[in-house]
């Protein structure tokens, strides 16, 4: 089922206006019918876990005579309709083949009715309980013992939820009504009622066009707390609070980034927090970002985590990726948005220690993916899933080479570019190419002794880092080279070495860059020294437990356990899982089985496959 490469010749002919950039990882036929705005009317079922309504489609027919092609994926379709008159027509449609990552695509036969003026089409549809964009769960697996439920589109699982043309190249605009049990609350990226009345209906509104992979909705037994006037936080009871103060600084982010890159276009910023099970960190679904409790950590040392998916509002939100190739448009700005806004709001020391954990990420993913992975604009065919090159790459490279392009022609005229690129493609998904023109014209024009072209396209379009690249460097973090060499070489007992000032970004630094190799009393001392087995942070503890199992440490591993079956977030436990794989110990192994076995049925499905894949699937 894929899609046919228009001969060189036959694209070079076609008026510019139709040349969509071709996304193989959606069915959709925009260029002849194009999806404009979704109605979504559904009940929230928590007994069969599943959605069940609705989704009206309007949509723009660019050819009268074509059908429209939606993709799904694992949807039971029960009857596609048009509107004619005023009157609802049933249409016949027709289901293709399932692929295993893309869905099926729904062809719904606009053509079988004589009204091509018709412009909305009406699909009936019950999801799966094993949608693969959504988790359902039990009262036993939450905080409150209220079901809870929670979506995660990115990047192309919005087909398991709704039909619709899933492609961040093809925007929509949206609205909703969502039927739940009375006593929970329903949420989406959209614009609600603040403290709506907990009445079992909710009614959302998306005037914006936004990409389908921000279509988002959460339901669970949530209060709100405000933390200023635009800005709050939806929780569960038991965090609402430690969750407004952890992220009070909210407002303050939008301020500075607001007076860096332009206004905040989306009206609210509120915070979700889900629960523990969430795959993510965050994710930054317009007008309420998704977030792991996992930062809430008592001292606000995680919160650019907060700063990163508030960044989105710009890059990402505003502009967009146009298609998965184009993904380090999204991330690469987005992570040097964070770097900034951590240093106009926490200064520059934090900022540069933020950035060098980060560099030592991309060292890390350099050295693990292959070359061509590690391309920018990097090669996705329709068999591989976006998600099966994820890495920090898109993230810290794309970064990095922003950083270059700063130190070359000087920050005051770096963020006027990037102040006229968010408000020249706002709303707009674009390509890598598109981007490469725009510098090219706004940038290399104006800079052309600073800026060298050929230089530029090997950031972009080769592997690697180029060489001379901007090396993110700490003064905090050279003493703590220091303190780790001197307690290796005996110099100092670890009872002896000064960490009162430490910030959790020290701790990181120091743990992440202890020998592969410490032997068990070594660990011990560290552990009775700073009781790290039972540290609260949980980012500190991923770092830990790495060193634990990678020594073997048996004290940490009832923690280790714990940890693994209380989280789900993919980037703190998929390097666990991964570590006691390889870690060519069978009791590792058996450990990680085990371990898994009991862990799985509350992870996220995406966390359950990347883990599948790690561990085996348990019978
Ligand atoms: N948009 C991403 C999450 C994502 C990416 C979901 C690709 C699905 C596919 C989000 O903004 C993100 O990058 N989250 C990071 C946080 C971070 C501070 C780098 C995460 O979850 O770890
Ligand atoms: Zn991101």
């Amino acid at each position: 089922m894929r899609m046919l490469r228009f001969p060189l010749l036959l694209a070079a002919l076609l008026p510019l206006a139709s040349h969509a950039a071709v996304d193989v990882h959606s069915y959709g036929n925009p260029d002849e019918v194009q999806v404009k705005h979704v109605a979504l009317d559904l009940d929230v079922d928590f007994d069969r876990k599943v959605l069940d309504g609705t989704a009206t489609l309007t949509v723009e027919r660019k050819d009268a005579t074509a059908d429209l092609v939606v993709d799904t994926r694992a949807l039971d379709v029960h009857k596609t309709e048009i509107s004619v008159d005023g009157d609802w027509l049933e249409v016949p449609y027709v289901l293709g083949e399932e692929d295993d990552d893309l869905g099926t695509p729904l062809t719904v036969l606009l053509s079988s009715q004589d009204a091509p003026e018709s412009e909305q089409v009406r699909i009936h549809y019950t999801t799966s309980p094993q949608a693969s964009g959504l988790q359902w769960l039990t009262p036993e697996q939450t905080a409150s013992g209220e079901p809870f439920l929670f979506s995660q589109a990115q990047p192309i699982e919005a087909r398991s939820f709704v039909p619709l043309q899933d492609s961040p190249g093809v925007r929509v605009t949206y609205e909703a009504v969502l039927r739940t049990p009375e006593n929970l609350l329903a949420t989406m990226s959209a614009d609600m009622e603040i403290d709506a009345e907990r009445d079992g209906e909710y009614a959302f509104n998306m005037p914006q066009a936004i990409p389908p992979y921000l279509i988002a909705i959460a339901v669970g037994k949530l209060e709100f707390e405000a933390m200023s006037k635009r800005t709050g936080v939806y929780a569960e009871p038991y965090i609402v609070e430690n969750a407004a103060e952890e992220f009070s600084g909210t407002e303050k982010m939008m301020e500075v980034t607001e007076a860096l890159y332009g206004p905040y276009r989306w009206d609210r910023y509120d915070l979700m927090i889900l629960p523990p099970s969430f795959p993510f960190g965050g994710m930054e679904n317009p007008r309420l970002s998704f977030i792991t409790p996992t930062v809430v950590a008592g001292d606000k040392s995680l919160v650019a985590l907060i700063a990163h998916e508030l960044a989105h509002s710009w890059s990402g939100n505003l502009v967009t990726n146009a298609t998965w190739r184009d993904f380090w448009l999204n991330e690469g700005f987005t992570t040097y948005l964070t770097y900034r806004i951590m240093e106009e709001v926490y200064g520059e020391r934090r900022a540069r220690m933020e950035h060098a954990l980060g560099y030592q990420d991309l060292q890390g993913d350099l050295a693990d993916f292959e070359p061509h992975e590690s391309v920018l604009n990097i090669e996705l065919g329709a068999e591989t899933h976006p998600d099966d090159v994820f890495s920090n790459i898109p993230y810290e490279k794309g970064a990095l080479f922003l950083t270059e392009l700063e130190d070359k022609v000087g920050r005051k005229a770096f963020d006027e570019f990037l102040r006229n690129y968010f408000d020249h493609f706002a709303f707009q998904s674009i390509t890598t190419q598109q981007f490469e023109d725009y510098l090219k014209k706004n940038l290399v024009a104006r800079f052309p002794k600073k800026l060298d072209w050929d230089r530029i396209q090997a950031w972009i379009h080769e592997p690697g880092l180029p060489d001379g690249h901007p090396v993110p460097q700490s003064d905090a973090f050279s003493k703590i080279d220091q303190v780790r060499e001197n307690w290796l070489e005996d110099e100092v007992d670890a009872g002896d070495i000064e960490t009162d000032e430490w910030s959790v970004h020290e701790w990181l630094y120091f743990l992440n860059t202890l020998p592969d190799t410490l032997a068990g009393e070594r660990m011990r001392e560290l552990d009775i020294a700073f009781d790290l087995t039972n540290t609260k942070n949980a980012e500190i503890a991923h770092s830990w437990l790495m060193n634990v199992v990678r020594n073997d440490y048996r004290p940490a591993f009832d923690r280790l356990e714990n940890y693994l079956v209380s989280i789900g977030r993919r980037k703190l436990i998929q390097p666990l899982y991964r570590a006691l794989m390889e870690s060519g110990k069978e009791k590792h192994v058996q450990f990680a089985k085990r371990v898994y076995k009991e862990a799985r049925p509350g992870y996220h499905p995406m966390a359950q496959n990347t883990m599948d894949g790690i561990v085996g699937k348990p019978e």
